[in-house]
């Protein structure tokens, strides 16, 4: 049977992105970039380290440095995938004030293997096709991936680790399809914690995006469920301890916004 999330994604899937943008002030595209670019500075830094190594110990021959496998896990209809692949090949001159030209000048560029976004939902995954992104869409439940181990040198996750039944069981599972020294990115909003969020997710939220959403998707029960899916998820830092818990090491906690969302960059060891 489908579940109510699954169902209600499928319902709003033609005009998720749109609402995405609109909602977040376009601030969504911004944050995927900043993910998308920091990565590429741990993966350049990381792999550059197993290149060495194995120049060093010489009985290893080492995969091609310059590839990256990729899977957008819920991925939904591919932005975060999309946004991974633009700057991972060439740099992305986004146009804003920040560094992000020459910091892209300055890091080496990567070959991304077609990439597999994985998503659930089979309306999100049938708006990744009109994007013509270079990926394989493939219908799958986060927990349960149909993958050997080590397949993925990134994961991405983009909003939806608050969206899966168990949190703990989508990370084990990210841990285990993840190559050792892989990375995986968990961009998402957080149980608000100071007194800013708790007031824009508890008073302001509320109040605005289920209308909105009703308004342009005719959905309201979708982004009321939005909304109460946030204040009902963990904290940023219980999450973190969580993944831990899991076998990863936390890079690094980007907040954005105030707080209204984070970036979450964990590592797989490189002698997992
Ligand atoms: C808020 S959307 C995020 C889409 C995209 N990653 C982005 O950045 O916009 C959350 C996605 O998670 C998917 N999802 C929820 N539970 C899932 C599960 N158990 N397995 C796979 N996908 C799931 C939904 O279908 C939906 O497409």
């Amino acid at each position: 049977m489908k579940s109510p999330v699954r169902k209600m994604f499928d319902g709003i899937a033609s005009r998720y992105d749109f609402l995405n943008h609109f909602l977040s002030c376009y601030q969504d595209v911004l944050w995927r970039r900043y993910c998308c670019k920091r990565l590429k500075k741990m993966v350049s830094a990381g792999l550059l380290a197993e290149k060495s190594q194995a120049v060093e110990s010489q009985d290893k021959t080492p995969r091609d440095l310059n590839k990256v496998r990729l899977l957008d896990l819920c991925g939904g209809t591919g932005d975060f995938a999309n946004t991974f692949r633009k700057i991972f090949e060439s740099g992305y001159k986004c146009g804003c004030a920040c560094k992000c030209v020459s910091e892209n000048k300055a890091s080496r560029n990567f070959v991304v293997d077609p990439a597999v976004i994985g998503d659930f939902s089979y309306g999100m995954l049938a708006e990744v096709k009109p994007k013509k992104i270079d990926a394989h869409a493939v219908q799958l439940d986060a927990m349960k991936m149909p993958f050997a181990e080590r397949q993925f040198d990134v994961i991405l996750n983009g909003f939806g680790m608050r969206n899966v039944p168990d949190a703990r069981g989508a990370l084990l599972e990210s841990y285990r399809v993840l190559d050792a020294g892989g990375y995986l990115c968990v961009l998402e909003f957080f149980s608000p914690r100071n007194l800013f969020n708790k007031f824009f997710y508890k008073v302001l939220a509320p109040l605005f995006i289920p209308v909105m959403g009703a308004f342009f998707s005719g959905k309201r029960e979708a982004y009321e469920y939005l909304v109460n899916s946030i204040i009902r998820f963990l904290p940023v830092d219980q999450f973190c301890k969580m993944a831990e818990e899991c076998g990863f090491e936390v890079k690094q906690v980007k907040m954005f916004d105030g707080g209204i969302s984070f970036g979450v960059f964990l590592h797989k060891p490189g002698n997992a």
